[in-house]
């Protein structure tokens, strides 16, 4: 049997940025991914592609579904705009190009025949692209046909149009920052499984607090009228010895009331109360509450928070998954016993890829044990687990196919095991 007792490592990290996005001044964001402007001042097409052209990067806009589409007409209504607005696709023949370069993968073309006045121009279309009418192209913005788009000659029309320019990526900030961490209070509450979902994705989890002077800061992020009594920290105990749920060494407590059968998660108080502020008292891993997320700073990607999340309070027979995701020890984040069998779970991702298995959390005592086999069949382990650990590196089939027996040691008390696991392919990357 081996036995394992890592301290922490770092998470494996994948493209999952948190940066956020934002537009010049008068742009509105498209589609989280790019920034657009209805200009109305009416002009021929190429002298609307110049003006769009003076901002960065910019150039007539480039549609790409309906939903895009939709948001366009809503902003020209939200503008009052009711003529037509050039946007940046060219149909030399029937197939037709952005100006932007991307992709030609929706159109909207008004379909039957359009007849339409300009100015003094009578516009005739008789549906889809018309290169003979012309090879720009428009889109209405008011009456039955908003959102539909005409073909016309764009050096014959003058038209408002819409430019775009690429969004700004703001780099991530980091709120309260203190030594080499961000802190964020979170309002909405949860318990302590969805709360740490919540935090995990930010490339965080529930706060861990390791001095007095850390935990005044998370105190002074309540510094205003009315906070909540108690919110939600990290600190955990299998009701013998404490932890955090990120996996840092317990190396300062500020407990004013420690009593697991209250509960095995924790909260801080925030203003005089039962106890004094800042002191953290035992509560029950159900309830809901606000809680304090914290992340090292300057971590801007992060595993992506796998689905679904499994957690079974019984373990008969086998389990089976496939794909990425991440289960939860049977009756988590109590400690699993009262089962005389141990539980099977078969992970299962498309062939030609490696089943992996990678702890986040891994917290079991001498009598009980994972084993994990290459492929179903398999009796002789790749590896046996026991003890505690944290964010070991992932474990690999040697096929498609990964069999995990977790076995509790035929207890029906007293045991101390617990665990989540990620299962899925490309874990380490
Ligand atoms: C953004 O555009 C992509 C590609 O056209 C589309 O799949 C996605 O659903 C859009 N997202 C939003 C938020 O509209
Ligand atoms: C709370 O805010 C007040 C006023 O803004 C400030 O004087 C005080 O120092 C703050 N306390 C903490 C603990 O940050
Ligand atoms: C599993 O494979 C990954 C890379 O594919 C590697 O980083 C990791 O160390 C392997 N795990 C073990 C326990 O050897
Ligand atoms: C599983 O995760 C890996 C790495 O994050 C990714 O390459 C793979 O596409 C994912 N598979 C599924 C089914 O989401």
């Amino acid at each position: 049997m081996i036995f394992f007792l890592l301290s922490l490592l770092a998470n494996s990290i994948v493209s999952i940025t948190l940066s956020q996005v934002r537009c010049p001044d008068g742009f509105t964001i498209l589609n989280d991914s790019k920034c657009v402007k209805i200009i109305e001042n009416s002009l021929l097409l190429n002298n609307a592609l110049e003006s769009c052209r003076t901002y960065t990067d910019g150039t007539l806009v480039s549609i790409h579904n309906a939903i895009d589409n939709r948001a366009l007409i809503n902003l020209a209504v939200a503008q009052q705009t009711v003529r037509p607005i050039w946007i940046g696709l060219t149909c030399l023949t029937t197939s037709c190009v952005w100006l932007d370069q991307s992709q030609t993968d929706y159109t909207n073309f008004v379909s039957g025949r359009y007849y339409c006045l300009l100015g003094s121009t009578l516009i005739k279309n008789s549906g889809n692209p018309q290169p003979d009418v012309g090879i720009n192209v428009y889109m209405l913005t008011s009456g039955n046909s908003a959102g539909k788009w005409v073909s016309a000659d764009g050096s014959l029309v003058s038209l408002n149009y819409i430019c775009e320019v690429p969004a700004i990526i703001v780099p991530d900030l980091c709120s309260n920052p203190f030594n080499d961490y961000c802190y964020t209070f979170n309002q909405d509450v949860r318990n302590e499984i969805n709360a740490r979902i919540y935090c995990q994705k930010d490339c965080g989890d529930l706060v861990s607090i390791h001095s007095e002077k850390e935990n005044r800061h998370v105190l002074s992020l309540f510094n205003f009228t009315s906070p909540p009594p108690q919110v939600r920290i990290g600190a955990g105990t299998d009701g013998i010895g404490k932890y955090w749920v990120d996996g840092t060494v317990f190396d300062y407590s500020n407990f004013g009331y420690f009593n697991v059968d209250i509960g095995k998660c924790s909260t801080m108080q925030i203003p005089y109360g039962v106890l004094d502020a800042g002191q953290w008292l035992s509560n029950n891993c159900d309830d809901e509450l606000p809680f304090v997320c914290k992340r090292l700073n300057g971590i801007t990607s992060c595993p992506p928070s796998p689905t679904p999340t499994y957690n079974p309070n019984m373990c008969y027979g086998s389990h089976f998954f496939t794909g990425n995701g991440t289960i939860y020890s049977p009756n988590y984040p109590e400690s699993y016993y009262g089962q005389f069998y141990p539980c099977t779970f078969i992970f299962t991702v498309p062939s030609g890829n490696i089943a992996q298995v990678m702890f986040t959390l891994l917290n079991i005592d001498d009598q009980s044990k994972i084993s994990l086999y290459s492929g179903i069949e398999g009796t002789e382990p790749i590896i046996e687990l026991t003890g505690q650990f944290f964010s070991p590196p992932p474990f690999n089939s040697s096929t498609n196919v990964m069999k995990m027996i977790f076995d509790n040691g035929e207890r029906v008390y007293n045991a101390d095991t617990k665990w989540i696991a990620n299962y899925g392919y490309n874990l380490s990357l």
